[in-house]
């Protein structure tokens, strides 16, 4: 049996990510930033030359991936192959890239046992687009993450701001609405809340609501 997962997936920019670390953190469980294995793929893959169809190559690099996530206080580092990718693998260039690579089957399965791996005793906060559906089915707790595709662009704005770099809002809007279409539109796992997920749409709650929310859920589920 799995130790207790808290399953959490939805579209980019509904505050998943933010939303994980503090459940998890709060919990003491471990965190799973699934989408952070497609990003590690998609700039291994770039890295290695390799062409973003070329899918038997693809699925190699997801297999091989030399990973590591580093937390040490504040700050959580991803090494890939030893470098230091952490913002890096943050850009949208890497996420449209991602974005690709995870449309095919033999990289998702490629990913599959790795980040099943990291259900470890206490417990997992799981993030990502199918984690409810096909990595923990069995989840204790499924939660889908939603917001306007206005309001996540104009989070991703404001996080950008406050990295110092400048983004327009319109077009950061379209390349959301143009990562929903592939994500959700894919034949293999497309994004989709399981049948049993409880949805909460974030475009009018703080981040503190959606921690205490998913806390309470979980509370009642025991
Ligand atoms: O969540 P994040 O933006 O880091 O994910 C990057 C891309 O990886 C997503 O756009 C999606 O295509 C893919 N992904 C996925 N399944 C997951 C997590 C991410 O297909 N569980």
């Amino acid at each position: 049996h799995y130790p207790p997962v808290v399953a959490i997936d939805g579209p980019g920019g509904a505050g998943k990510g933010t939303v994980s670390q503090l459940v998890a953190h709060r919990l003491g469980w471990h965190l799973l930033d699934s989408g952070a294995l497609y990003r590690l793929t998609a700039l291994a893959a770039e890295r290695q030359g390799v062409a973003s169809d070329d899918e038997a190559a693809l699925e190699r690099v997801a297999r091989h991936l030399d990973v590591a996530f580093i937390s040490e206080g504040e700050g959580a580092r991803v090494l890939l192959a030893g470098d230091d990718v952490s913002s890096e693998i943050r850009t949208e260039r890497v996420g449209a890239l991602a974005s690709e690579v995870a449309a095919l089957g033999s990289v998702r399965s490629a990913l599959l046992s790795r980040q099943r791996d990291f259900a470890c005793a206490p417990g997992l906060v799981a993030d990502g687009r199918d984690m409810g559906t096909e990595v923990f089915p069995d989840a204790a707790l499924k939660i889908f993450l939603t917001a306007s595709a206005e309001e996540r662009a104009r989070r991703r704005h404001e996080q950008l701001r406050q990295a110092g770099h400048y983004a327009s809002l319109s077009g950061l809007l379209k390349e959301i609405e143009a990562r929903d279409a592939r994500d959700s539109q894919r034949a293999v796992a497309p994004l989709r809340p399981a049948d049993d997920a409880v949805t909460i749409d974030t475009t009018e709650l703080s981040i503190p609501d959606v921690v205490a929310r998913i806390e309470a859920l979980l509370a009642r589920r025991g």
